[in-house]
């Protein structure tokens, strides 16, 4: 029987019980919905509801259950319960009989359903937090090892300047910081408690909110109870939070899909992350950094339906509220199992660093140089850009690196050009003289790592 099944003489069909029942997807709050419930009996006992011997023999019961559902989560599946609220209130009645029938006094599901969510939103932070902790902590172990590994940089996919591998990873480890930012951010305004808002009016029950929302480790309690119930605001967070944590972690992906290419060669990804071809005995695919690429799709669509679903929506609560978990769950679990797979793809990585410093060197990587170095004897940059680019084109006729050209053809382009330029050429230099802060050279990024190395606690 339902829980409101007094008003109702038919029996409800099948098809639309299954429609309607969300119990195969929300059991996943079982242990925040029995740890609100005890706090709510404790609540009502300062309103005179229950006595303390009763509270007593609820709270054991429930701890009872908490312990039932912590061992085995996905016996409550078994149920028809429509909901892990119904759920959690049938077993209580199982143990402790009519008494269990007196916990729902006060309270809605629509308080109760706000409130689980929030407390499983906030353990998900910290379960979250640490991942993306991790992660960073991958990408400057993995910058440590790798200062001296010299490859191109690039913009428009076309080889631009040359940077290290380290300056590479540091760059991702910035993007994390960030998304761990807005996750500690999203906490703040998310720890309010709504329980005790009742349907969507408050409670008819003088209970104080704050000292309830303390007992369940919220900051405070909400201020307005229409609001509370009807607050999707910390669901549509999150997934936003995962959306551009995922299009970082798909642009991770992306570049390292390109280093592994046979085309670029710069790194060889290990065995442990990678799989074969069925038919084509030569070939190991990144399928990690794909999934991880690909998987960003399914959060982003997440975002875009929890918006959708809201928009438009009366207050206060409304059924179609119930399509929040699905996406969240599935969203927060993908950004989870991404994170811990990207780390475990840098844990076997090894960096071709011949491969890489060759490729450096090809592409005409130090042709701001040679304007940087004409600039300093006087000529202004737009003029020494384009004799640069001339130069370059020479030098792509004569399919030579510009520092294979002689001075008397270098000189050809400007009679500035001496002797000292070839120093300036080489790829060592082109990275010194990146010293400003956030820079590529080797002073710059020690200071990073050095600075991240704190900041993650791995020093
Ligand atoms: N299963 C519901 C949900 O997930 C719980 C709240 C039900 N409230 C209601 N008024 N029917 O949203």
């Amino acid at each position: 029987m339902a829980l409101w099944g007094g008003r109702f003489s038919q029996e409800a069909d099948q098809q639309f019980k299954q429609f309607n029942d969300s119990l195969r997807f929300d059991y996943r709050l079982a242990e925040q919905d029995i740890v609100g419930s005890v706090a709510w009996s404790k609540a009502l006992v300062t309103v005179g509801v229950l006595t303390s011997e009763e509270q007593q023999k609820l709270e054991l019961a429930l701890n009872t259950l908490l312990d039932e559902v912590r061992t085995n989560p996905e016996a409550i599946l078994q149920s028809d319960a429509e909901d892990i609220h119904s759920w959690v209130e049938g077993q209580l009645i199982a143990k402790v009989g009519d008494l269990g029938k007196k916990l729902h006094t006060g309270r809605s599901r629509n308080d109760q359903v706000a409130t689980d969510l929030k407390l499983w939103c906030k353990e998900q932070i910290a379960v979250i937090r640490q991942a993306l902790t991790e992660l960073q902590q991958a990408l400057v172990i993995t910058a440590e090892n790798n200062q001296d590994a010299v490859m191109p940089g690039y913009t428009h996919l076309q080889r631009a300047q040359p940077v290290t591998f380290a300056h590479w990873c540091l760059a991702y480890a910035e993007m994390l910081t960030r998304d761990e930012s807005r996750l500690q951010d999203t906490l703040k305004r998310l720890d309010v408690s709504p329980l005790g808002c009742g349907a969507l009016a408050g409670t008819a029950y003088d209970i104080d909110r704050e000292q309830l929302a303390s007992w369940l480790g919220f900051a405070s309690a909400t201020r307005n109870s229409l609001d509370s119930v009807s607050d999707r605001d910390h669901v549509m967070e999150l997934l936003s939070n995962a959306s551009i944590s995922m299009i970082h972690l798909s642009r991770f992906a992306e570049d390292l899909i390109f280093f592994n290419s046979g085309e670029a060669d710069f790194v060889e990804l290990s065995d442990r992350v990678t799989s074969g071809s069925s038919l084509m005995p030569q070939k190991k695919n990144p399928d990690a950094l794909e999934l991880i690429r690909g998987k960003c799709g399914r959060v982003q669509g997440a975002l875009a339906g929890m918006m959708v679903t809201l928009k438009g929506l009366p207050l206060a609560y409304n059924k179609d509220m119930q399509e929040d978990k699905e996406g969240l769950f599935d969203a927060l679990d993908t950004w989870r199992i991404c994170l811990h797979m990207a780390a475990l793809v840098l844990d076997g990585i090894q960096i071709k660093r011949d491969r890489c410093w060759e490729a450096a060197k090809q592409g005409y990587a130090n042709a701001t140089e040679l304007a940087d170095y004409l600039v300093a004897k006087g000529v202004p940059f737009r003029e020494a850009h384009h004799i640069v680019g001339e130069a370059v084109i020479a030098a792509i006729k004569k399919d030579k690196a510009l520092e294979e050209l002689s001075l008397t053809e270098l000189q050809k382009f400007s009679e500035t050009i001496s002797i000292d330029v070839y120093d300036i050429l080489s790829l060592q230099s082109c990275l010194d003289k990146r010293l400003a802060k956030g820079g590529v050279a080797q002073k710059q990024v020690t200071l990073a790592i050095a600075e991240a190395k704190q900041r993650l606690h791995l020093s």
